[in-house]
């Protein structure tokens, strides 16, 4: 049984004049105005972790850890941040990372999103649990660079119609999330009893699905044993590039490989999945190591400055990513304001690689960042 879906959010975001992105110098910047005109309920869900969040802390507090040792005198007279990633060109190694619902944040929800990272040359990650359906958003930016999040689902056969979806609207890649089971454990989803209700435009909801806890369910995978052979089958299903998101230690990411990934996206979902574990840049160098150049490797996690983006380059990742600030930016400004945040990441990455001395993204090498403490 299923009941229709009316992608419309409970929680609209409040009516406000949008912000003046001259006078938004760093994607932080986003944040407190974004705070601002997104309903509480939603920022919980949208922004907030898991169990004490301290993986979310952790995240940040780990760049810490590392120092970039710039070389001078080098020829960066003229900068490119651009670079290749599954072998086509991108404007930068930096790309949107899913993130569910982008309705909470702003009305023209992941619609904006897409036309942003289209108009900026970047990579956009579509989530399975988006406002906007697999094919509105192709629609919407047909020649961004877009790749489809996958979350299996209960139903096998939804799950293959999703991948078989996003094959036939263009999505380039298929990324398929390896760390969600279950839900991590959210305080504050319970606290504000966070329900969207029917607002997910890729998925029919179930008349058995306990009001509130949508979100949960909709993610639950007690009745498919999730299992590395299951990723082989998804992967059998459409002939796209095949990211593996989630993988947090080197065992996995040789695994990830076996079975066939294109690439190994090192990642603990913001701090919102199991609590208390490493940082993603943590475990970088291992899973890259591991790896042997046998697929890219991709970081995300607390990534919010151009530095950042470069200890990530470093330490051997061929892309970075992140959300949170992207969606503070959609909520205060629509498509302009996540164009405007994706030129201020933009340009702090290729000011940051010409003092680095490099000339691009490719020539960052381990050399140009050492750690200073342990993690
Ligand atoms: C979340 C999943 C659905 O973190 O991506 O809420």
């Amino acid at each position: 049984m299923t009941r229709p879906i009316a992608p419309a959010p409970a929680y609209p975001p409040r009516e406000v004049p949008p912000v003046d992105l001259d006078a938004i110098a760093s994607v932080r910047d986003f944040e407190a105005p974004a705070r601002e005109r997104i309903d509480a309920a939603a920022w919980a869900y949208l922004v907030r972790g898991s169990w004490d969040e301290r993986s979310i802390a952790g995240n940040e507090r780990a760049l810490d850890a590392f120092r970039l040792r710039p070389r001078v005198l080098r020829d960066v007279s003229r900068v490119t941040t651009a670079t290749t990633i599954l072998g086509r060109p991108a404007s930068m190694p930096l790309g949107i990372a899913p993130a569910a619902l982008h309705a909470l944040a702003h009305p023209d929800a992941e619609l904006a999103t897409v036309r942003a990272a289209a108009a900026e040359g970047a990579i956009v990650t579509v989530s399975t649990v988006a406002s906007r359906s697999i094919e509105d958003c192709a629609a919407a930016a047909p020649d961004a660079r877009r790749w489809f999040q996958l979350y299996v689902q209960h139903d096998w056969d939804v799950t293959r119609s999703l991948v078989e979806r996003a094959a036939a609207a263009r999505y380039e890649a298929l990324v398929v999330t390896v760390d969600l089971p279950v839900l991590g454990y959210r305080d504050e989803l319970l606290r504000h009893r966070f329900d969207p209700g029917p607002a997910y435009a890729n998925l029919p909801l179930r008349d058995t699905w306990r009001a509130g806890r949508e979100i949960d369910e909709l993610v639950d995978l007690r009745n498919v044993p999730m299992t590395w052979d299951r990723l082989d089958e998804i992967r059998a299903w459409a002939p796209l590039p095949f990211v593996v998101k989630g993988i947090m230690t080197a065992e996995d990411a040789r695994l990830a490989v076996d079975h066939g990934a294109d690439a190994v996206w090192v990642s603990n979902h913001g701090g919102r999945q199991l609590d208390r574990v490493d940082a993603p840049i943590d475990v970088l160098a291992e899973v890259v190591d591991a790896v042997e150049g046998r697929a890219e490797v991709y970081v995300d996690g607390g990534i919010r400055r151009g530095p950042d983006v470069l200890i990530a380059l470093a330490l051997g990742a061929t892309a970075v990513f992140t959300a949170r600030p992207l969606l503070w930016a959609l909520a205060c400004a629509g498509e302009p304001g996540v164009i405007h945040a994706l030129r201020i990441l933009e340009e702090e990455i290729a000011r940051g690689l010409a003092l680095l001395g490099a000339a691009s993204p490719a020539e960052v090498t381990r050399d140009h960042v050492r750690r200073v403490r342990p993690a």
